[in-house]
């Protein structure tokens, strides 16, 4: 049975330490309808410690990972965890009767076959796992019991994407040629992201081999060429997006379609004509789109960009949880 949260919520933070945890940390705690009960580290490796940045913001201490306590002290728990831990801990907490909002791809594919591919850690999906865009699945969110956010980058091309192809104007290839600062992946430094590395340097990578590119194609219904690029930023993702139109499709017939779709959604701004840049939504959340069309060779060039650790992570986490309480879904992210 899952618990109903009251208002204010009791609401805890498993990965608080990381890179979308300390937003996390950030929005919840000045969030007003909200208590944050808790904020972990990962079990193994840590010991209770101060988040230093976060002073005056917050000033609780961080505390290894606890499931019991976890269950014990809140009635929300949101996810920022590598996959596998996010797998286990995430069907563990629904299992004791909490609503769980993920960050990680866990519980964001549908197929067993796929996920066995990308996700193998995530051996079946519980009930009530419901794919957390909030512009496209509002109704579904308010009553999940595990709402799994969207990955970053597949947060920008859906928005973009969707409402083209559900008004039927899409035909033939889709290429995403997205572009991804360096916190996209964690605080965990690599070769490929070390900063000698990435500063002065735009990597591609991951081509025919990315998971968001399945995530992209179980969410539209059709195949897309994505190529993701590192670029030496820290934070933001712009994604170029080239569509096939079908023939005879207009400007304002794009141009509809995408207004129609976000009429009323307060965090999506689109700009037409007058191309986006990351410096436009950092540190919000914020997605905005814009586009240009060539109706003579029905061509559509999509521009889109968005925050990674904010609209890509923890404050479109924060408009679940948002929706998940009976809220207005701009509570404590204006
Ligand atoms: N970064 C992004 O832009 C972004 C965007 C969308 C989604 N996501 C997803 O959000 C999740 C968090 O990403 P991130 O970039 O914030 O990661 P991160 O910076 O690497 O932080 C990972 C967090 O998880 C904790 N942790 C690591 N291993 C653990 C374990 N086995 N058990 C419990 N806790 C553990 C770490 O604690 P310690 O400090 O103790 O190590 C840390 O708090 C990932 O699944 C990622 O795919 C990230």
């Amino acid at each position: 049975m899952t618990r109903i949260a009251p208002v204010p919520a009791r609401v805890a933070i498993a990965g608080a330490t990381g890179y979308a945890g300390q937003e996390l940390v950030k929005l919840l705690a000045r969030h007003p309808a909200v208590t944050l009960t808790d904020a972990m580290s990962s079990g193994a490796t840590s010991a209770p410690r101060p988040l230093p940045a976060l002073k005056r913001i917050w000033d609780g201490t961080v505390v290894p990972l606890d499931i019991d306590r976890l269950a014990a002290g809140s009635d929300v728990v949101m996810l920022a965890l590598p996959e596998a831990a996010a797998a286990e801990i995430g069907t563990a907490l629904i299992q004791r009767g909490l609503r769980v909002i993920d960050l990680s791809g866990a519980f964001r594919i549908r197929s067993d076959a796929d996920r066995q591919r990308w996700y193998p850690a995530t051996t079946a999906l519980p009930d009530g796992v419901v794919y957390a865009l909030p512009e496209r699945h509002p109704d579904a969110i308010r009553g999940a019991r595990l709402a799994s956010c969207p990955g970053c980058y597949p947060t920008a091309a859906l928005l973009a994407l969707e409402p083209l192809a559900a008004a039927g104007l899409m035909e033939g290839s889709v290429v995403i040629d997205a572009k991804s600062g360096i916190s996209g992946a964690g605080k965990a430094p690599s070769d490929r992201t070390h900063f000698c590395e990435n500063h002065g340097s735009v990597a591609a990578y991951g081509i025919f081999s990315h998971r968001h590119a399945a995530e992209i194609e179980q969410e539209l219904g059709t195949t897309v060429t994505f190529v993701p690029h590192l670029v030496p930023l820290d934070r933001g993702i712009l994604e170029t997006v080239y569509v096939s139109l079908k023939r005879g499709t207009t400007e304002a017939q794009v141009a509809a379609a995408l207004q129609a779709a976000y009429a009323s959604a307060p965090f999506v701004r689109l700009t037409g004509g007058d191309l986006p840049e990351i410096k436009h939504v950092a540190y919000t959340n914020f997605c905005d789109i814009g586009w240009k069309v060539d109706e003579s060779r029905s061509r559509l060039v999509l521009v889109v960009v968005l925050d990674n650790l904010l609209k890509g992570a923890a404050s479109q986490g924060v408009q679940n949880l948002n929706l998940m309480l009976g809220l207005d879904e701009t509570t404590g992210l204006r």
